[in-house]
């Protein structure tokens, strides 16, 4: 018998075992049984320069993302945000697309450089009458907006970018000026997205705008001055707000969870997470860089100036985390005493090569959150996948993003239900986007978008998420 007749004649090990044990049955929930506590957040993300275009309207200024796009090379297929999903004028379309799948949430950034685009000084108000539309349009639809003040596109007057410390600064005051604007109706608002894309990958890596390769020292303070921003966002836009305003970021840690679930490997992926996020977000929950960072860095580690670990540190409301993939540890004798472990050699992986389908993950950033740093309230800011998506005859059956979701919407279940206190889930993406240097090929969307006509047309996906939410379980 091949392998598919054993599965198929109900034969297979596990299941054919569990449902001949008296009162397995009885006694085991799976998953779609359980349901998300009422007041569960579900939402979709999405990102100022990955849906708006309008690049030259309304007096926004260029940013890093300009730049980089048109020059060539850089981005698949010569791809840039100039048009994008055209989202600045079709936003109200966008908000029907949430209203339809029944999402209380909608996560969307700010383009700074149209609220200030020098980055810094004279005001666009055109900027802000935009967004102050497009929020008024959520909640007039019943969609709670959740505010990122940064999402990479950096306003490209602000010599230096992320080299120069006065960036953060300019953030801060940016920050504190837009959220004071909109915060008579956004209640929640995210710094910065994924701090390690706009410093490492941009700078280090050279992969994202501006492109460069810097060496490690100057790296560092690249990314020190990032997650500088960060902190001196916090503060500024505590100053500007009302006590009813939460603040939080959306960060990207990598996250490491147990190989064996016992509590010296547990023990082992909590110090691999501590240790791995030592530049970024391990510095933001301890307001302090550990000592394993600093040692590893040596004299390549940051400068610091004085105040900057306290602003760093500054309390959080929530603390969203961005999960795709992760990693897997085992405890080790080492003086560290974890082994990261290799990605699983023909495992499952989505159609772009950093995306290892790894759904503990999520499980376990949500349990390190709790566990090791207290957070008062997560969210899982952004979770999605590509797929090969190709139209026919008008549909797009999706099943393949449906089994990632299904997945990993299943570990955090698994969090609620032991009791951390995980408050809402944002999928990635809305509608199809500018996927940054994958330009257009790469789908994210659980809409599909037709970039001729910018028509967006649901995925199967969006058929199942609505679902998910509607009955407040997994389908
Ligand atoms: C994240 C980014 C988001 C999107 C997804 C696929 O790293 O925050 O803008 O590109 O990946």
């Amino acid at each position: 018998m091949n392998r598919r007749n054993v599965l198929k004649s109900g034969l297979a090990l596990g299941g054919g075992m569990l449902a001949t044990t008296p009162g397995a049955a009885a006694n085991a929930i799976t998953p779609s049984e359980q349901r998300f506590p009422k007041d569960f957040v579900w939402g979709c993300a999405t990102a100022a320069y990955q849906i708006e275009g309008a690049a030259k309207l309304d007096g926004r200024g260029a940013t890093n993302w300009d730049v980089f796009s048109h020059t060539p090379g850089k981005v698949a297929g010569g791809a840039t945000g100039d048009v994008a999903c055209d989202s600045y004028h079709r936003y109200k379309e966008d908000t029907q697309l949430l209203k339809n799948l029944g999402v209380g949430a909608y996560r969307m950034s700010v383009a700074w450089s149209r609220i200030f685009p020098e980055g810094r000084g004279a005001l666009n108000q055109k900027g802000v009458d935009h967004y102050n539309r497009v929020i008024d349009n959520l909640l007039e639809n019943g969609i709670t907006p959740y505010v990122t003040l940064f999402h990479w596109d950096l306003p490209a007057a602000l010599k230096g970018g992320w080299q120069s410390r006065d960036t953060a600064k300019a953030y801060a005051d940016y920050a504190g000026f837009i959220a004071h604007q909109l915060s008579d109706r956004v209640k929640q608002f995210m710094t910065v997205n994924e701090i390690t894309c706009y410093t490492d990958l941009s700078y280090r890596i050279g992969k994202f705008a501006p492109g460069l390769r810097l060496p490690n020292k100057e790296a560092n303070q690249v990314r020190h001055h990032g997650v500088l921003a960060h902190g001196l966002g916090v503060q500024a836009i505590r100053a500007h707000v009302g006590s009813d305003v939460r603040i939080g970021l959306a960060d990207n840690p990598a996250i490491v969870a147990p190989a064996i679930e016992t509590p010296e490997h547990i023990e082992a992926a909590r110090r691999a997470t501590r240790d791995i996020n030592g530049g970024i977000l391990t510095a933001i929950m301890e307001g302090k860089y550990i000592d394993s960072y600093l040692t590893a860095q040596g004299a390549a580690a940051p400068t610091v100036r004085e105040g900057d670990m306290a602003a760093i540190g500054s309390k959080l409301d929530f603390v969203g985390v961005n999960i795709y993939t992760g990693l897997f540890a085992r405890a080790d004798e080492s003086a560290k005493g974890y082994k990261i472990l290799p990605h699983a050699q023909g495992g499952p992986i989505m159609t772009v090569d950093w995306l290892n389908v790894e759904p503990e993950s999520l499980y376990w950033a949500i349990r390190h959150l709790g566990d090791m740093w207290n957070a008062p309230q997560i969210y899982i800011t952004e979770n999605g996948c590509p797929t090969t998506d190709k139209l026919s005859n008008g549909r797009l059956d999706d099943a393949d993003r449906i089994m990632y979701l299904r997945n990993y919407i299943g570990q955090v279940q698994r969090a609620v239900k032991e009791g951390y206190p995980v408050h809402g889930y944002f999928l990635w993406s809305l509608l199809d986007n500018f996927e940054w240097a994958d330009g257009y090929a790469t789908r994210f969307g659980i809409h599909y978008t037709d970039y001729k006509t910018q028509q967006r047309i649901p995925k199967l996906s969006a058929t199942w998420y609505k679902e998910v939410i509607a009955r407040g379980k997994l389908v």
